[in-house]
């Protein structure tokens, strides 16, 4: 194959078709687990390892060589160096024209700009001073008493995040109790803050959206607020957003004088925004320690920045993913941390994996349809679970297995350990696995704390971003999001369009609604028409549901 005929696109170098096929057509082991001898020496030859960190990464298990890597040495050296052009602040994200800068959350001297890298700094600062004030009590809501409990509303990155923060770090009476909405679910948005009703008073209320528009968020604040303001409390000293400038959010906490907010800066993407406010201030507000957390990123930053292609684990993790799924996407990626405080780091991963790289066009503008799809919880509750198909059933998948290697010293009963308990299960079920020829890699931590942490997602942020390089496609785009957003908001102008029709108090089929409302879909109009009928008591509904064509609705006109 000739790699000399790499070509330059507009500021990297990306792959073109003859090197794709090298890719695709990589000599792929079928390696026999029964033979020993050679998994060991594929073991011995592909197992990395940072000593200051404390992390293993093992990718034996998948079906790539250590010899590929010489041929895969020109489509690394190019996703590298575009990884390089992305971090020294060229317009990566082509399709939104802004810079991805998260990389330089955990190293602001690496920003391209002085102003930004003061920014970071600046912002940074107040998130301690402001934290170390509200856990010392020296900052406290307008009665005089200090803050209990934190009220987290935002959606998709901005949500997700902070609860893998807060699920997988905080400690037993550590720091302010912690809630989430992340959804207009009016079930689940009462049941929180009913929850939280006899401290509403000493509640943080914390607002997350980038965009500030976000009409998730919106909601679940309108909802807070009111439930608060119900109580005589007062919304602004308790009210903190974390949203780009000039946003609708910062408006509104600008003009109403809120208690603090943050900046999401636009070069930083909701996915990758755990090492900004949004994952920083509940680290603080937990109590945990935010330099070890982003030290721990900045330490894995710089070694999947390495050109050594076997040394950096990044390009180890993307190979593997290249190589497993050819390319596109075809073996599933099943996330299994050996730990419970990992069990939200499944769905993060996926948010991270599945927002980024599933897209429908490559950025020459080709229907590419990319992706690869995550998803998992947590061993060994699993082995009994899915675990079952995944060693007897369809092989469209390999799995990450997380272990964590310190455990905490529960008494041995009975003359068991947990700890070597789950170490044996973990190690049984990816035996059990590769036994039938089921792909499976390991990240191996010494500790679970901020810094591994730290170190886990920047390994999984750069190599989104590197494999991405290789497919071709922007992973700092959501298109498909703001489509979902524009069909919700369609249903729901929709929805007010039916409830004026029906206003006559006349009765209507779904048939006659659609003909009058601009022929719009019968289905959605029967979707509506059904969750309206179940909500309001005015609507008066003739015929049967199992017979959508025969339904008639009218209002009843008081
Ligand atoms: O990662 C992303 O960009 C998205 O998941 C966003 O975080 C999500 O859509 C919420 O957007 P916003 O923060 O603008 O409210």
């Amino acid at each position: 194959m000739d790699y000399q005929n790499i070509y330059q696109s507009i500021y990297h170098t990306v792959v073109d078709t003859d090197s794709e096929l090298a890719l695709k057509n990589m000599n792929l082991p079928d390696y026999n687990p029964s033979d020993s001898q050679n998994q060991w020496k594929r073991f011995d030859e592909l197992l990395w390892h940072d000593e200051n960190l404390g992390l293993w990464l093992d990718i034996s298990r998948m079906k790539i060589n250590k010899d590929d890597f010489a041929q895969l040495t020109p489509h690394f050296e190019n996703a590298l160096s575009a990884m390089s052009n992305l971090e020294n602040g060229f317009i990566a994200n082509q399709d939104e024209k802004r810079m991805v800068g998260h990389y330089w959350l955990r190293d602001p001297e690496l920003s391209p700009d002085n102003k930004i890298s003061q920014s970071i700094k600046q912002e940074l600062c107040e998130i301690e001073t402001f934290a170390h004030s509200i856990l010392a009590s020296e900052q406290t809501n307008d009665a005089g008493l200090p803050f209990t409990d934190v009220l987290w509303i935002g959606i998709g990155g901005s949500g997700l995040g902070p609860l893998l923060i807060v699920k997988s770090l905080q400690k037993l009476n550590s720091g302010l109790n912690f809630h989430f909405i992340d959804n207009t679910d009016p079930i689940g948005i009462s049941n929180t803050i009913n929850k939280l009703s006899s401290r509403l008073a000493t509640t943080l209320f914390v607002i997350v959206s980038k965009s500030g528009g976000t009409p998730e968020p919106q909601m679940g604040m309108d909802q807070a607020r009111f439930a608060l303001e119900k109580t005589g409390c007062n919304w602004a000293s308790r009210a903190i957003a974390i949203t780009m400038k000039n946003s609708k959010l910062d408006n509104l906490a600008v003009s109403e004088n809120w208690l603090k907010t943050f900046d999401l800066p636009d070069w930083v993407g909701g996915r990758t925004s755990i090492t900004g406010a949004v994952g920083l201030l509940p680290l603080a507000l937990i109590n945990s320690n935010i330099n070890s957390f982003l030290s721990g990123a900045a330490q894995m930053d710089k070694l999947t920045r390495n050109t050594n292609l076997l040394a950096n684990p990044a390009v180890l993790l993307a190979a593997a993913w290249y190589a497993s799924g050819q390319g596109k996407g075809l073996k599933d990626m099943v996330v299994l941390p050996y730990r419970d405080s990992l069990e939200v780091f499944s769905r993060y991963l996926q948010q991270l994996v599945m927002e980024s790289l599933g897209k429908k066009n490559d950025r020459k503008g080709r229907v590419v349809n990319q992706g690869l799809a995550v998803y998992g919880n947590k061993g060994s509750t699993d082995q009994h679970a899915y675990v079952q198909q995944l060693r007897d059933g369809i092989d469209n998948f390999f799995v990450s297995f997380i272990e964590v290697l310190q455990n905490n010293q529960l008494p041995i009963i009975n003359g068991r350990s947990t700890g070597d308990h789950l170490s044996g299960f973990f190690q049984g079920t990816r035996l059990a696995l590769s036994q039938n020829n089921r792909q499976s890699l390991t990240i191996t931590l010494k500790t679970f704390n901020e810094s591994t942490l730290g170190a886990l997602i920047a390994l999984f942020e750069r190599t989104v971003g590197i494999y991405a390089e290789l497919i071709d496609i922007n992973a700092y785009d959501q298109p498909g999001v703001e489509a979902g957003k524009k069909a919700a908001s369609e249903i729901l102008l929709l929805k007010s369009e039916i409830e004026n029709y029906l206003l006559d108090g006349k009765t209507h089929s779904i048939a006659e609604i659609s003909n009058n409302i601009n022929g719009s879909s019968k289905e959605s109009i029967f979707l509506i028409a059904r969750s309206m009928a179940s909500n309001n008591s005015n609507i008066i509904v003739e015929g049967s549901w199992s017979s959508p064509s025969d339904i008639k609705l009218k209002y009843k006109v008081n």
